[in-house]
């Protein structure tokens, strides 16, 4: 589904790359009191592990409850991403790294109806892409390595996060913020108060018990500490 999306604030992304992947259509069905779906794909070459392409993220749009927010650690994202967007999804998130032109790419993604994200990873510095906060509804402060759910939490990615906020703010675009790895109930707080507004959870919701009460509780954390 591409949803409409008038909501800012506070926003929790869960990551279905720690859900069971043999029930999909029930894994997106028990987070659907999230904003987003995010959604990993990993090519083996950009990041040491293989996911999810294309054709499961096709199908994956049409019965999701909740809008699918792609991160596409490949390489190559010029010629993949736009597919992703033709694909159904409603965000599209390209890493730095990888991306040959990001502002032909970002207005591609946008003249397809979805929204372009830029990636970083914890060593890439986030300066040289600040002057491009105007071609990107959404910034990614990567707070692990890439690759693999369940890593633990990089508090060394936070003067970033930061810094990025404050460019947010200075530019006086309505850019998101969204922090991505180790992002759980002891760290959502961290996270919020450095200025992100868009938390990626994989391990914290889809390992707990009950995914709806993870997610408020994951809200109610982040809302406190950022306001
Ligand atoms: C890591 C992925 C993350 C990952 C997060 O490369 O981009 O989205 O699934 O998983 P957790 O929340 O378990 O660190
Ligand atoms: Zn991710």
């Amino acid at each position: 589904m591409r949803g409409s999306l008038a909501c800012v604030g506070i926003q929790i992304a869960p990551s279905i790359l720690s859900s069971d992947f043999t029930r999909l259509a029930e894994e997106v069905d028990r987070i659907r009191d999230a904003d987003w779906a995010h959604v990993d794909v990993m090519d083996n070459h950009f990041v040491p592990n293989l996911t999810l392409g294309l054709p499961i993220v096709e199908a994956l749009a049409k019965v999701s409850p909740i809008p699918l927010d792609c991160h596409l650690m490949i390489t190559e994202p010029d010629r993949w991403a736009p597919g992703y967007a033709e694909a159904g999804a409603a965000s599209v998130t390209f890493h730095a790294e990888a991306v040959q032109a990001p502002i032909r790419l970002a207005r591609q993604l946008r003249a397809l109806g979805a929204r372009a994200g830029l990636a970083v990873k914890p060593d890439t510095p986030i300066e040289a892409y600040l002057e491009l906060l105007p071609e990107f509804d959404m910034l990614l402060v990567m707070t692990v390595e890439p690759g693999f759910g369940g890593q633990p939490f990089l508090d060394a990615c936070l003067p970033k996060v930061r810094r990025a906020r404050e460019a947010i703010e200075a530019s006086g675009l309505e850019v998101w913020l969204q922090v991505d790895g180790g992002v759980g109930v002891d760290t959502i707080e961290r996270c919020a108060q450095a200025g992100a507004d868009v938390f990626v959870a994989g391990s914290a919701v889809f390992g707990a018990e009950d995914a709806a009460a993870r997610i408020a509780t994951l809200r109610r954390l982040a809302t406190h500490a950022g306001g």
